[in-house]
């Protein structure tokens, strides 16, 4: 069996692409420069966001991989990545957002704890690999089970990285099992990203994939799988990844009186500004942007101003150019992005701002002081650009 202990220091890194924007070296955490965001729908691997707690994995044996199946499983498996290939294998197109996504920007209304994120935590991948319902299906576990008789109710997934946090222990997360055999929430065992063997920064040999669900729930290097009664006692489970309100500080803080985050909320980011900086009064701009929400609910409207709020104008949407996107039609990408697109007139000066709503109705609060929170998570305020009198000098704010 491969030693399933990641590296604790930082030699054996593998190389990236010199234009992601790197917000800490070690652990590596970089993300994609907003313009490129825009650029392709679905995001190239290597300008793919990479959020890690500790170094990267080496894990260069697949034929000695083992993934262990076990705790309250009616039967417990040890499965190689020969047995996971067996499986049927399903691509599923899906974003991968990092709830501190923009927590940058809620940081200027007061300091939070965390890496600076400015837009780019995020990226719409192809993913490949088999269903953990086929999987679970495998340990005796039917689809859509929402507790077994020895009292299972969670899914615990533990991976090899060694993480400060976790006091030199692995990354873990989990969640629900009846969510887990669900064959339609498409939780996939990855072992493809974007028609590539998946690489080292993005889990390599197998990965978790949760779609609509916070970033931090899609374990990477997986080690084990366990039936568990409670959720997850991990770090990232029950001292992360929890919003708290806008009262809540670190004197004051019930780490339990919340629970983890599961869903990422109704989002949209305005990516071209390089446009609006060439901008002049009166000139036609091309605005576009991404738009996104949790748990598959699609974009029903993206609406934008140019004038600071007093008036609103619905972009156009899409996922592929010249196919129509209709929020939750059979045809678009459920658990992906949609970017939208206007072209207007600008005055300067003044704010353009971005809100969507999705197709729960669900709207993005306008002001982040509303929602901030002392882990700077879920930042889904309107989105705003301030362009000056002059348009040259402009900052993306909030
Ligand atoms: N899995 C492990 N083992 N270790 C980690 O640090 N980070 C999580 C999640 N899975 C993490 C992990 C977080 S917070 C996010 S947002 C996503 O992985 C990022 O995945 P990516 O680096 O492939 O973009």
């Amino acid at each position: 069996m491969q030693a399933l202990r990641g590296p604790s220091k930082y030699d054996d890194e593998p190389s990236r692409h010199p234009s992601l924007k790197i917000n800490a070296k070690q652990p590596f955490n970089a993300e994609t420069p907003r313009t490129i965001l825009v650029e392709s729908y679905v995001t190239p691997v290597d300008m793919f966001y990479k959020r890690n707690h500790g170094p990267i994995p080496v894990l260069d044996d697949p034929q000695r991989y083992r993934v262990k199946v076990g705790g309250l499983v009616p039967k417990t498996l040890l499965i190689s990545m020969d047995d996971i290939r067996m499986l049927p294998k399903y691509t599923v197109t899906a974003i991968l957002q990092c709830a501190g996504n923009r927590r940058t920007p809620m940081s200027k209304t007061k300091p939070v704890k965390g890496v600076g994120w400015d837009v780019g935590a995020l990226g719409n991948a192809v993913w490949g690999g088999a269903k953990l319902s086929d999987l679970l299906k495998l340990a005796d576990i039917p689809e859509n089970t929402a507790n077994t008789e020895a009292g299972g109710k969670h899914v615990e997934f533990t991976s090899v990285d060694v993480c400060k946090e976790e006091n030199g222990g692995p990354y873990k997360a989990s969640i629900p099992l009846l969510h887990a055999t669900n064959p339609k929430a498409d939780v996939l065992l990855a072992y493809e990203m974007n028609g590539e063997v998946l690489n080292r920064d993005h889990g390599y040999p197998l990965r978790v994939v949760v779609p609509g669900i916070i970033g931090a729930r899609s374990v990477k290097w997986l080690d084990r799988i366990d039936l568990i009664e409670n959720e997850c006692q991990g770090f990232f489970m029950q001292k992360d990844y929890k919003m708290f309100p806008p009262t809540v500080d670190w004197h004051n803080i019930n780490w339990l009186s919340r629970r983890p985050l599961m869903d990422f909320p109704i989002q949209c980011v305005i990516c071209s500004l390089e446009d609006v900086c060439s901008m002049e009064w009166g000139k036609k701009v091309n605005i576009h942007g991404y738009a996104l929400s949790g748990g598959g609910r699609g974009i029903e409207r993206v609406d934008v101003s140019v004038d600071g709020g007093k008036t609103w104008i619905e972009a156009s949407r899409y996922q592929k150019r010249g196919v129509p996107y209709v929020a939750d039609s059979e045809e678009c990408d459920k658990w992906s992005w949609v970017f939208f697109e206007l072209q207007t007139e600008i005055y300067p000066p003044t704010d353009i701002i971005a809100k969507a709503v999705d197709s729960a109705a669900n709207v993005q609060p306008e002001k982040v002081d509303t929602i901030w929170n002392l882990r700077g998570v879920l930042n889904n305020s309107w989105h705003v650009v301030h362009v000056n009198s002059t348009a040259k000098a402009m900052r993306s704010s909030l």
